[in-house]
């Protein structure tokens, strides 16, 4: 059964998804640990709510390959084989990312490639795109640019805030990280390039 580790840094509404898909069944998979970087994340204490195993590794003031190393480190503790990103405010090194090959999903809320980055919602209503909506992909070293999983749209609407908006899409991000961690966890996919085929 696939091992998965969640990395969060507030609120956590993804992982929650993710757990509840995986008691629901809809994942086959286990979640065995989740890591946040900031003491005060939402999704830490939600964790621990859930009977997860929660570690908090705070990353202020630390360089950034020795964080990754100890991250990578918990991570192997718990004997994990699928990563998975959610709102995990940190880009990762290119160590972390080959320690996990092609096993750390991410979640962002546009449709890439685009408004990589923050406030992707925000992103999208100044540049007046009238679809917008979210992206599972792997991770790579770059930002928020690895092969792409899943993606759902959403429309724009005219009377659209950074928070109508951002809730629309959240509903979508929800959905469609349970079918992509399923797609992962299964092994039904094979990668061609930049491109993941699924089935
Ligand atoms: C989501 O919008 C996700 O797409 C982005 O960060 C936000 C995290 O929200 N990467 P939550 O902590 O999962 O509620």
């Amino acid at each position: 059964m696939t091992k998965i580790g969640i990395l969060l840094s507030g609120r956590g509404s993804n992982f929650e998804a993710i757990a509840e898909s995986v008691a629901a069944g809809r994942i086959d998979a286990g979640i065995v640990v989740v890591i946040s970087n900031r003491a005060d994340a939402a999704g830490l204490e939600s964790a621990r709510a859930r009977g997860l195993k929660a570690v908090c590794l705070p990353s202020k003031g630390l360089d950034r390959a020795v964080y990754d190393r100890s991250v990578v480190a918990e991570l192997r503790k718990h004997g994990v084989d699928l990563v998975c990103l959610a709102g995990f405010l940190r880009l990762l090194t290119g160590e972390f990312v080959r320690a996990f090959p092609e096993r750390i999903l991410n979640i962002h809320p546009s449709l890439l490639p685009a408004f990589p980055g923050l406030d992707a919602q925000h992103q999208a209503l100044t540049h007046g795109v009238k679809v917008s909506g979210c992206t599972v992909h792997f991770v790579d070293e770059q930002l928020d640019a690895g092969p792409i999983v899943l993606q759902a749209t959403v429309p724009v609407l005219d009377e659209d805030t950074v928070e109508s908006l951002s809730a629309r899409i959240l509903v979508e991000e929800h959905r469609i990280y349970t079918e992509a961690i399923q797609v992962v966890a299964t092994g039904k996919y094979r990668i061609e390039g930049r491109r993941v085929l699924l089935g």
